[in-house]
């Protein structure tokens, strides 16, 4: 078994610095050495360099921002994903801004296109480019990968692939007026911090998989924003919110994938380690590196 790291230094889907910088922390806290502990055979063959796709200029198309960069960066994460999933491994890309996930998902649905999401985010990120209020597209990969929203030429190469009963939300708790009736017309399963109140963690990811993949067998894509978790867990993010998911529930959510035996694909997204202190951006590399060992198949005993 072998898993590719796809690092993506990439911030162009929203305007905080920083977070192009947190998949070099997270594989310099030693990520790469922690998966081979953990049996895997580890590709990493250095972040990907997108400078070269640097537009000269890039002005917003409607209300998106960035939009002709983020459409290129993500379309070769699209088949550096998709590549290492066809070869058989798994790929873990670590964020960067969870605009990324046009891509990894693009990749993972272009080599298993009856796979299905597990979204766990403070944010549905559904936006479109009418209901956007910020204009930043971290804010609207998945309106994208379903094919939602007015379609702009510069995002052509996406393949409305993700059904709208592909995808689960875990920890929300920070939705847009906009997304609320999108996740309520296109009849998209949520389970919210209130669920997991409700019903415990456990019975949310059981729930939340029965909806996905009820009789498991379907290839999973794990797409993890750090900033699921309370901030007081993971501070060094750019978009925080507080009454999150704890360490243990975060931890519980990639334990419980892994056991499935069906995740072909991981995102680590928005990490950012130029927001707060020294020790709060410790702690959040930390539980990033400690989230993708337990989906790769670290356990407690
Ligand atoms: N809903 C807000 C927006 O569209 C916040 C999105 C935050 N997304 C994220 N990937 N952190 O701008
Ligand atoms: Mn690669
Ligand atoms: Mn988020
Ligand atoms: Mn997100």
């Amino acid at each position: 078994k072998t898993a590719a790291i796809v690092g993506c230094p990439f911030r162009g889907g929203q305007p905080k610095l920083g977070v192009d910088k947190g998949p070099i922390h997270l594989v310099e806290a030693g990520l790469v050495s922690q998966l081979e502990e953990l049996g895997w055979k580890v590709q990493f063959d250095g972040h990907h360099q997108f400078e070269s796709l640097a537009a000269e200029s890039d002005p917003p198309i409607g209300k998106l921002k960035n939009p002709r960069l983020v459409s290129k960066v993500c379309e070769s994460v699209a088949q550096a994903v998709g590549g290492h999933a066809k070869a058989g491994q798994l790929p873990v890309t670590l964020g960067g801004d969870h605009s990324l996930a046009m891509g990894t998902i693009s990749g993972t649905l272009d080599a298993y296109p009856d796979a299905c999401v597990v979204w766990v985010d403070a944010h549905a990120d559904i936006n479109t480019s009418e209901t956007t209020d910020s204009g930043n597209i971290h804010g609207m990969p998945v309106s994208f990968l379903m094919g939602l929203g007015e379609k702009y030429s510069e995002f052509s190469w996406i393949k409305p692939a993700l059904r709208t009963d592909r995808i689960v939300y875990i920890g929300l708790r920070d939705i847009d007026s906009g997304e609320k009736r999108l996740l309520r017309e296109n009849g998209i399963k949520a389970f919210s911090m209130h669920e997991v109140d409700r019903y415990g963690i456990g019975r949310v990811v059981e729930m939340a998989l029965d909806h996905v993949n009820p009789k498991r067998d379907r290839p999973v894509h794990l797409s993890f924003d750090v900033d699921a978790l309370d901030p007081s867990v993971a501070p060094s993010t750019g978009t925080p919110v507080r009454g999150g998911l704890t360490f243990r529930e975060g931890h519980y959510i990639c334990e419980a994938i892994h056991e499935t035996g069906l995740l072909v694909a991981l995102d680590l997204m928005e990490v950012n380690p130029s927001l707060a202190d020294a020790e709060s951006v410790r702690q959040t590399v930390a539980v990033g590196c400690s989230l993708v060992r337990s989906a790769l198949g670290e356990t407690l005993l």
